[in-house]
């Protein structure tokens, strides 16, 4: 019996190596043969093991990036060979409201990477295929794969934001997501303010086109934003509510604060700035298919790449631990095939 090797949640805070048999695609599914695999912060609700409807063991990674080796029936858009990626909504129910609607990323019935089905922290993985998107030659599988979660979670929120261009966008959070949104703020023709905590990643966040850094250890950053005039958008990617919350009054006049980090505490803050000044706060959840691929064809366009470490599979447990300590610089990805982490040429 061929078989390939996955990293499993085996019971909750528990990644390890196993073998498996190689499965056969079903109806409507591809198998991929993965080259790549980012590691997201969300992973931790699949490795603590308090996802919502998770059963485990259960393999994480909804960051992948693969070639087809096998497609299941019904297939007909896409051949074998093909480089594809596959984000964390896997597949839509097509038949719910938010559906019927056209909204399938809020689908109330989804198919989620490494939650309702195994992710990407493996060799192989079954996806359907009405879920995967197109990766360009332009860009290597590890440079690639961050741009499926983090990159289409920052691009989408901010292209969906009503901004204009010149409006002061701050990004809350310099880590996998946060450094992604910084250059697409800054690519899409923002005042680009990149807030992080302390000043050891000011130098990397000019670097990724942030035209003024905040150190939100350091000083007041509400004054700081209001001092600029205040921001149209900020976009809060940190996994902490009390610092979300904190952030409104930095808004300028309709500004919005854009939720995309999932913190575990609640998001408290005063309705006068929301009331005087029709400030608002409002949430975005990661992107489809097709916002993956517009996504990848921005970053090409624009020269956007992911700044990020690479691991080998069996060292998965190490590396989703030191994103975890917010050490990575800033993504973490599991190189799974021979060369996935070379650099593309720009
Ligand atoms: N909306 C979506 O669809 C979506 C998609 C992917 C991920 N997420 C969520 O987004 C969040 C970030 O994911 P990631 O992969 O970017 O994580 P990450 O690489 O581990 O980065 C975590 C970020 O949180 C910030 N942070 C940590 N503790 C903080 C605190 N006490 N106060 C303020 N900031 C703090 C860090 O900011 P510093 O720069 O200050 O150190 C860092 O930028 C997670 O909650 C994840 O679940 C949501
Ligand atoms: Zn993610
Ligand atoms: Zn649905």
């Amino acid at each position: 019996m061929r078989t390939y090797r996955a990293v499993e949640v085996s019971e909750p805070g528990k990644l390890r190596i196993v073998e498996r048999p190689i499965p056969e695609p079903g109806a409507g599914q591809v198998r991929i043969r993965v080259e790549a695999c980012g590691i997201c912060h969300t992973d931790a609700a699949t490795v603590l093991g308090v996802y919502p409807g998770l059963s485990l063991p259960r393999v994480p990674g909804h960051e992948v990036v693969g070639r087809i080796d096998a497609l299941g029936g019904g297939v007909a858009r896409w051949t074998i060979g093909q480089r594809v990626g596959v984000g964390l909504i896997a597949g839509e129910d097509g038949v719910c409201v938010p559906c019927r609607r056209g909204d399938t990323v809020n689908c109330q019935n989804p198919v989620i990477s490494g939650v309702g089905a195994d992710g990407g922290y493996a060799e192989v993985m079954i996806a359907e295929a009405r879920a995967i998107a197109f990766i360009p030659d332009a860009l290597s599988p590890a440079e690639a794969a961050p741009l499926l979660c983090a990159g289409v979670t920052t691009y989408n929120a901010l292209r969906n934001a009503g901004l204009r261009g010149g409006d002061l966008v701050a990004v809350q959070g310099i880590g996998g997501l946060g450094h992604l949104g910084v250059q697409f703020a800054r690519h899409m023709g923002f005042h680009t303010v990149a807030m992080g905590r302390g000043a050891d990643k000011e130098k990397l966040a000019r670097e990724l086109g942030a035209h003024v850094y905040i150190d939100t250890v350091a000083g007041d950053a509400v004054a700081a934003l209001q001092r600029m005039g205040g921001a149209q958008a900020i976009l809060a990617t940190g996994t902490s509510g009390e610092a979300m919350g904190a952030l409104v009054p930095g808004l300028a006049a309709r500004g919005k604060l854009i939720v995309v980090g999932v913190p575990q505490d609640a998001i408290r803050f005063n309705a006068f700035p929301l009331v005087f000044g029709g400030r608002s706060v409002h949430g975005s959840l990661t992107g489809t298919p097709i916002d993956c691929e517009d996504t990848l064809r921005f970053s090409v366009l624009q020269n956007i790449r992911p700044m990020i470490e690479t691991a080998p599979l069996e060292q998965a447990a190490d590396a989703y631990a030191r994103m975890m300590q917010g050490k990575a610089r800033f993504r973490m990805v599991l190189a799974t095939a021979t060369g996935a982490s070379q650099k593309s040429t720009r």
